[in-house]
């Protein structure tokens, strides 16, 4: 049994802006019967920009009900750019959280906003974009793809529970794991390639000869790599530099940090005598 919380219970009893607005310049609707949940949000955008009137009409459950009843509150009163930013997650805090299985319901809901947002401003309904994946529920792969990007979604129940792809026969479960596994390759951080020690003792070399050596020769000084031992590099400071009181912070500010912007990360810096 899912549990629903007393706002999620108020709104699906009392649901708010139930209906359809007169003269609504902003009409939006998506899901089909077939797949058992759909939406149509009208809104009344003043020539101000700000939505003077949101109302819905859906054939879904509880938690679609109560979705689309906290989705015109929060509209109201809003500007378009306002409402822009309201996510699917946003409708679902309003309402202090829905049951994981029934995300989807805060979903319909954002895209509900997004083609009515795109109806205000004139542009043609959007074609259906990317291939269908889910043939049960009729969900392309865009659709699945943003849901895990924008929820970070990590498993195929995630996903069936903000998309509903995948909550029927399960044959595109494999599919499903699929774009998972690429969203999430995309977003890894790009992890720099281990470098051996004589490649990092050249990297260091070659930047300093390029970057560090010609603004300290400017000024009288100089600098001379001594050792490199793991991410510790040795140096000594030259001319100038080796009188100079200053030449702690220039090791650490200018030395080392474009040692670590050219060579590696995690290297530190370290004055030796000479
Ligand atoms: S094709 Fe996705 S659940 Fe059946």
């Amino acid at each position: 049994m899912w549990e629903y919380t007393d706002k999620v219970k108020e709104h699906f009893l009392n649901p708010r802006n139930a209906g359809e607005v007169e003269e609504a310049n902003a009409v939006g609707e998506v899901g089909s019967m077939a797949c058992g949940d759909a939406l149509k949000l009208t809104l009344k955008v003043d020539d101000d920009g700000k939505i003077e009137d949101a109302k819905f009409q859906t054939f879904g459950c509880a938690s679609a009900i109560a979705s689309a009843s906290a989705l015109t509150e929060m509209l109201k009163g809003k500007s378009v750019q306002e409402a822009e930013k309201i996510t699917n997650q946003d409708i679902a805090d309003f309402l202090g959280g829905l049951p994981k299985e029934k995300m989807h319901c805060s979903v319909l809901g954002r895209q509900a906003l997004e083609s009515a947002l795109s109806n205000y401003r004139g542009e043609a309904p959007k074609e259906q974009e990317g291939e269908v994946v889910c043939e049960c529920f009729g969900v392309t792969d865009k659709e699945i793809e943003k849901a895990i990007r924008e929820n970070n979604l990590t498993s195929v129940e995630e996903v069936t529970n903000y998309t509903k792809a995948g909550g029927g026969c399960e044959s595109c479960h494999d599919a499903i794991r699929e774009l998972i596994a690429r969203v999430r390759e995309e977003e890894a951080p790009i992890k720099k390639p281990k470098l051996s020690n004589i490649q990092k003792i050249k990297m260091i070399e070659e930047t300093l000869e390029r970057e560090i050596r010609p603004s300290l020769q400017q000024d009288g000084g100089d600098i001379e790599l001594v050792d490199v031992i793991g991410n510790r590099v040795l140096v000594s400071s030259l001319g100038a530099c080796a009188v100079c009181k200053a030449s702690e912070l220039t090791l650490t500010h200018f030395v080392e940090a474009k040692l670590r912007e050219h060579v590696w990360p995690e290297l530190t810096v370290e004055e030796v005598p000479k």
